[in-house]
């Protein structure tokens, strides 16, 4: 990996360095596009790595299992906002991106011909491929970082991306960046590829890196392009409970555990799930992180236990969560395990169609920061990777096929520095976990916004710390208006003053804008929620 020069011409700026990220720019300098990488931190420091379950794929090797029952699993956890064509097009491309992820050295368990297979929730079939026991998205991460090298990709790291730079007919130019010091560049670019993942940094406790901080939200609606289905953030029921004053990254233990046998208990030892769905402890994440939490509430207790002591071999099977359990005096193979809900995946995000394009020309967006329709109101565990992969170089194939038609010359001028709206993280984290976590109303959302608003000082946004409370005190408003404006519950959206899911809403999707200073929450059809 390289390094580029200032005011390097690029014909696709990529910004992010996870799956989706460095998958687009393999993609986009093997069709023969001047890639550059952005990344703020070092390029392994987003949510990939941290993926513990593995990628949701039908291999055609598992009796029953078809890309059909993948969907109908996928629009039955996803609450009636799936869009069954979309999620369709990604689920049925995933031999492919796996077999090219295989291609590039990523290792799965089990016998490279018959690749060992685990169940999560809301999967009806064995249709999840992991790698290292619970360590796939590190598998993930190491071997397209290892093929970034191999290609010589230029990456330019520790660059916080601060503005899409646009034209007057509003299609974009570039990007500008600001280093660890706070100054300003500029790549000129006719496209620019985001890719900067999940939202985590909104709420005290997350699965999460630190890195998850809104940032594509923010960068896409201050471009002009369309938010949809932000209220969804799916909070994940077992992340490992390691004190009450927990603050930040809360390790992730993961589903398969449930997968392979282990059982929910309360603190009273009573089951946590029964009699709330015919796949108990396997229901879909929504319905669990919501019977957690609902258990969590009428008992007084911090967290429910996670029995996994049945599983045969279960520290060699789950040897990152035995870690991270024995780094808190946990056994995992001996003790029941506490766990709690944290946040962990936002469902929605940049509105894109099937190519990953968004509204605004030369803007692209692929991965945990797209909502391409393929999660609805809940994501169907480890469908994000394979998401990721899909369309990560399905937009790069895009950026490439538009790229080779004709092209405007991208010049950007200098950007004019914008103030905007930056909250305290500290406070804007408290207001979204007290009013906006699972079980919000009319009043808690109110509050959490005039809280985030109360938290805010207007100035211009350097440093990267900067950079990224901006972003977060946007896509707060953001979640919190589409939040208020949905008066009914459905997947990860639990209203306690509209407890009942509202036939009114079926399909409805909340999208989100910028026009000026203000956001302007409407609804499209999930349908054809793809790009306006
Ligand atoms: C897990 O391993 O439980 C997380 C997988 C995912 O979020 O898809």
């Amino acid at each position: 990996m390289s390094r580029p020069d200032w005011g390097t011409a690029a014909d696709l700026v990529v910004v992010g360095s996870g799956v989706a990220g460095l998958t687009a720019a393999l993609t986009g300098q093997r069709a023969g596009l001047r890639v550059v990488v952005v990344t703020k931190d070092t390029p392994d420091a987003g949510s990939t790595r941290w993926a513990q379950g593995g990628i949701a794929v039908v291999l055609g090797d598992v009796p029953g299992d078809s890309v059909a029952t993948h969907l109908a699993d996928t629009v039955a956890a996803g609450g009636g906002l799936v869009d069954p064509l979309a999620a369709r097009t990604i689920l049925a491309a995933g031999p492919a991106a796996v077999a090219a992820l295989r291609g590039e050295g990523a290792v799965f368990d089990g016998h490279p011909d018959r690749l060992a297979r685990t169940r999560e929730g809301g999967h009806t079939a064995l249709r999840v491929v992991h790698a290292g026991g619970d360590a796939t998205g590190a598998e993930v991460e190491r071997a397209l970082l290892a093929a970034s090298r191999r290609e010589e990709l230029t990456v330019l790291a520790g660059h916080a991306a601060s503005s899409v730079l646009t034209g007057p007919d509003g299609a974009v130019e570039g990007l500008e960046v600001r280093d660890d010091e706070g100054r300003a560049g500029v790549l000129a670019a006719p496209a620019v590829l985001l890719a900067t993942g999940g939202v985590g940094g909104l709420y005290e406790t997350t699965t999460n890196p630190e890195v998850a901080t809104a940032d594509g939200w923010a960068l896409a609606l201050r471009a002009g392009a369309a938010l949809a289905d932000v209220e969804f953030v799916q909070f994940h029921p077992t992340a490992l409970y390691t004190g009450a004053a927990l603050r930040g990254r809360a390790p992730l233990v993961t589903e398969a555990l449930r997968g392979e046998g282990a059982v929910l208990r309360d603190t009273s030892g009573g089951s946590v799930t029964a009699g709330v769905h015919p796949l108990g402890d396997l229901a879909p994440r929504d319905v669990v992180a919501a019977a957690i939490t609902r258990r969590i509430g009428a008992l007084g207790a911090e967290h429910v236990w996670l029995d996994a002591t049945g599983i045969p071999d279960v520290a060699a099977r789950f040897p990152t969560v035995a870690a991270s359990c024995a780094a808190i005096g946990v056994d995992l193979a001996r003790d029941p395990v506490p766990v709690r809900p944290a946040a962990h995946y936002s469902c929605g995000g940049v509105v894109t169609d099937d190519r990953g394009r968004t509204g605004v020309p030369g803007l692209w967006a692929a991965g945990e920061v797209a909502r391409t329709g393929l999660h609805g109101a809940n994501r169907l565990a480890s469908n994000s990777l394979l998401e990721g992969l899909v369309m990560g170089r399905r937009a790069a194939e895009d950026v490439a096929a538009t790229l080779a038609g004709p092209r405007r010359l991208a010049d950007p001028a200098d950007p004019e520095p914008r103030p905007a709206h930056v909250a305290a993280r500290a406070l804007l984290q408290a207001a979204m976990t007290r009013g906006a976590a699972i079980g919000r109303d009319a009043a808690g959302l109110a509050a959490a916004s005039d809280a985030v608003e109360a938290a805010s000082t207007e100035r211009v946004a350097t440093t990267r710390a900067e950079v990224e409370d901006a972003a977060l005190t946007l896509a707060a408003h953001a979640l919190l208006a589409a939040a208020g404006s949905r008066t009914e519950s459905r997947g990860c959206h639990v209203r306690t003053d509209h407890p009942r899911t509202d036939d009114h809403w079926q399909r409805a999707s909340s999208t989100v804008v910028l026009s000026g200073d203000r956001l302007h929450v409407g609804t499209t059809d999930a349908r054809h929620g793809g790009v306006a």
